[in-house]
């Protein structure tokens, strides 16, 4: 049996896990910094890594706590792509580990952790299949041919869909993080009261989702009395419009790929609604779709323990003078 520990610090999650055999979770500790970055609206990149400084000790001695070092076959953690300050308090933090416990590191990108987080819950899910990043920072569409064999399909081309609710959310006053606001105020709101428009890009796996945001914007600020349009309205049709978005996208992949085996991953699959057009996308369309529960959604330390395990395995293992890489990227990831 291996236990990995984990280390994911790219952004504003400081987490740590210990993942036996890539799927059993023995530990998963997240140090939320959402209520340090409410004030500002967004995550402030000088902030997060003091954040991370403070925190990272305590979140990894929780983590290990059921185990021990002793018991650590190797020490996994996000190379990027991510926050550059918050990116090093995690490879500093794991290059130490390593040093001192004598342990092999392995460096995994955050979006391949994105990826197979639903490997957490389904041990038996393997590649090939159809992958859908969907993130804060991140929409892409990506062909898993295996652990390490990735071909990019499509990505957005200016903001990523939980980008675009956190936009969204800001400018109706919702607050953040915006994705859970608009998520549950559309509970009370019509999700077909505004046809905002939905940016299929003809002819291309590519999103976009900036012109949406904009369409609310101008709808928000033209609308009268008159209209009786609530927010919870504007925020179900936006939602709506994302949600159709990334179906329509999906579904049109898996078709002309010839893929049935679909698995998504990201901070947005935790909505509801997105994951019941997603179940309807497949009892239609007869496709196997995988999806992460909801705390393998957001950025998780575990995630990053189930590719580590692939990689230990095959005994890929990152030198102790491995850099952090704020825009790592699908091709230069391939091995
Ligand atoms: O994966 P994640 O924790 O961090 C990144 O790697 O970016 O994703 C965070 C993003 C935020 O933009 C947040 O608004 C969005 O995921 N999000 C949601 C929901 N929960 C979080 N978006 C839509 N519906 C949700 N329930
Ligand atoms: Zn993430």
């Amino acid at each position: 049996m291996i236990k990995i520990l984990a280390i994911e610090t790219t952004c504003d999650e400081t987490a740590a896990a210990v993942v036996q055999d890539g799927s059993k979770v023995i530990s998963n500790v997240v140090y939320s910094q959402i209520p340090v970055h409410k004030k500002y609206g967004g995550v402030v990149p000088e902030l997060a890594s003091r954040q991370h400084l403070e925190a990272i000790n305590e979140v990894i001695r929780r983590a290990i706590e059921p185990v021990g070092f002793s018991d650590i076959s190797a020490v996994g953690f996000s190379r990027g792509p991510g926050l550059v300050g918050s990116l090093l308090v995690g490879s500093q933090a794991a290059r130490t580990i390593c040093f001192l416990k004598k342990l092999p590191l392995i460096a995994v990108n955050h979006l391949e952790g994105h990826l197979f987080s639903a490997k957490l819950t389904y041990p038996d899910l393997q590649p090939p299949f159809l992958g859908l990043v969907v993130s804060g920072g991140h929409t892409e569409l990506v062909k898993v041919e295996n652990y390490g064999k990735y071909k990019l399909l499509g990505a957005t081309r200016d903001d990523a869909a939980g980008e675009a609710f956190d936009k969204v959310a800001k400018l109706l006053g919702l607050g953040y993080p915006g994705g859970p606001a608009i998520e549950k105020i559309s509970v009370k709101g019509n999700p077909q009261k505004i046809k905002f428009p939905r940016p299929y890009l003809a002819g291309s796996y590519d999103f976009s989702f900036s012109g949406l945001k904009t369409a609310v914007y101008y709808f928000w600020r033209d609308r009268k009395k008159s209209d009786k349009i609530s927010v919870a309205d504007v925020a179900a049709s936006f939602q709506n419009a994302v949600v159709d978005t990334l179906v329509e996208k999906l579904r049109l992949a898996a078709a002309s790929q010839k893929i049935k085996k679909i698995v998504l991953g990201g901070g947005v699959v935790a909505n509801s609604r997105l994951r019941e057009k997603i179940a309807e996308l497949a009892k239609k369309e007869k496709l196997k779709v995988y999806l992460p529960e909801l705390p393998y959604c957001l950025d998780n330390a575990a995630m990053i323990g189930a590719v580590a395990y692939h990689y230990w395995r095959k005994k890929i293992f990152a030198d102790l003078t491995v850099e952090s890489k704020p825009d790592l990227r699908w091709h230069s990831w391939n091995h």
